[in-house]
């Protein structure tokens, strides 16, 4: 059996592994003993940036979660601008929605087939997909709440033969919460020590969890890099700023800042949560008062995006541990700022703790996935401020 398991982590440890393979036939009767010893699930998170599809493997053998393998699956250009454009538009053709949802739901598959043959696994080994979905609307406020995933979940189940959770957010809404955030759960499974701490995830949106023996807390602060996404997409046509290189070009106009930092949204008290149909390119251009060179915007928006997620964290606690996650963590510059506005705060990247910080999110679905065939039930009244504990996902 030792032996068995150890080709087995060898080849599911690094997507380059190759190694020698066991004999063909015993494969299908050392399958079925390490499906039976092994608990594996798949983590699917395409974010608001929509850079790529996340897909992990998390084994969950050993109780806590262990990433096995993980893939930035790419997603390809022309359907990138078919997802910019959802986000963009007054209204959609209901038959182009249809559309790009089973587009996604394929595309969403074929990234399982990918980390599956990265992984020198069978579909048959992985117990259920944890499927966020791409978020196209996201709208807590209005008279009925909503908030829309698409990647249609039916498909991937179909594709793959894997049993797929998917669908997180809305039962939370129906609960009367905001349906989002929903890792703080997460972070706080993973996180939670003797000491207080805040996790910080700088996606597209930012949010944050605070954790401390007596009180859990979590929501979005607002941009994390959408804002600057958006920013280098219109003037220098980049996907983003590498390490804030253009951003720490420029300086920081402290007029636009305060225009901006004006926005009601950040003084708000949470629950909360947001999305790109908010802070996007033209919220910037409706806060520009006069002509600024683009990398002053950039160096500002930063400013922004650092002092926003500084100052609400600061509303929470006056120091702790800050542990930061998610693909803003690669941007120097916006980090630097964040230090300069937490001095007090030990922050670090939620690598030094071994998690990648570009995967947490997508362990997180491979885990709630776990938690829904398990129909744990959550209690999200401090975060997403939801009055009845909620399942989280559909099981397709
Ligand atoms: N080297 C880097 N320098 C600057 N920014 C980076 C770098 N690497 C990644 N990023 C930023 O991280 C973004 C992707 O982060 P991530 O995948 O965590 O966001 P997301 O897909 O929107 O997820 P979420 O669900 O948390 O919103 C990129 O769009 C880019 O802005
Ligand atoms: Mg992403």
């Amino acid at each position: 059996m030792a032996m068995w398991l150890s080709w087995l982590e060898r080849g599911t440890h690094n997507a380059e592994v190759g190694g020698s393979s066991p004999p063909i036939a015993t494969i299908s009767f050392s399958s079925t003993i390490i499906k039976i010893m092994t608990d594996y699930f798949i983590g699917l998170m395409s974010g608001t940036s929509i850079d790529a599809i996340d897909a992990v493997l998390v084994d969950f053998t050993r109780g806590t979660p262990q990433q096995r393998c993980a893939i930035a699956h790419p997603i390809p250009t022309a359907l990138k601008q078919r997802l910019h454009a959802l986000y963009h538009a007054d209204s959609v053709e209901l038959a182009q929605l249809g559309q790009i949802d089973r587009q996604l739901g394929e595309l969403f598959a074929e990234s399982v087939f990918a980390l599956l043959q990265h992984s020198q696994l069978d579909a048959s080994m992985i117990k259920a997909i944890g499927s966020h979905g791409q978020t196209i609307f996201h709208d807590p406020n209005s008279e009925f709440p909503n908030s829309l995933q698409i990647g249609c979940p039916h498909t991937i189940r179909q594709m793959t033969g894997i049993t797929t959770v998917a669908d997180f957010r809305r039962g939370d809404i129906a609960a009367g919460g905001q349906g989002a955030p929903i890792t703080p759960i997460f972070h706080r499974e993973i996180f939670q020590s003797n000491q207080a701490s805040v996790i910080l995830n700088i996606g597209g949106i930012a949010n944050i969890t605070y954790l401390d023996k007596d009180t859990f807390i979590g929501f979005d602060t607002g941009p994390g890099n959408t804002l600057l996404d958006h920013w280098i997409k219109q003037h220098q046509d980049k996907d983003y700023d590498q390490d804030g290189r253009w951003a720490s070009s420029g300086s920081i106009q402290s007029d636009l800042l305060d225009i901006c930092l004006s926005d009601p949204y950040f003084k708000k008290s949470y629950p909360k949560s947001t999305g790109r149909e908010y802070f996007n390119l033209s919220w910037v251009e409706n806060n520009l008062s006069r002509e600024y060179a683009p990398e002053d915007v950039q160096a500002t928006l930063t400013e922004l995006t650092a002092i926003t997620i500084a100052n609400q964290i600061r509303d929470v606690t006056s120091a702790c541990d800050l542990i930061i996650c998610g693909g803003g963590v690669h941007n120097e510059f916006l980090i630097a700022r964040l230090k300069h506005h937490l001095s007090g705060f030990a922050c670090r990247s939620s690598e030094e703790l071994g998690v990648g910080p570009d995967w947490i999110e997508a362990i997180a679905f491979a885990w709630f996935a776990k938690q829904r065939l398990a129909n744990k039930l959550f209690d999200l009244k401090t975060i997403t401020g939801s009055e009845t504990p909620v399942h989280l996902g559909v099981v397709f």
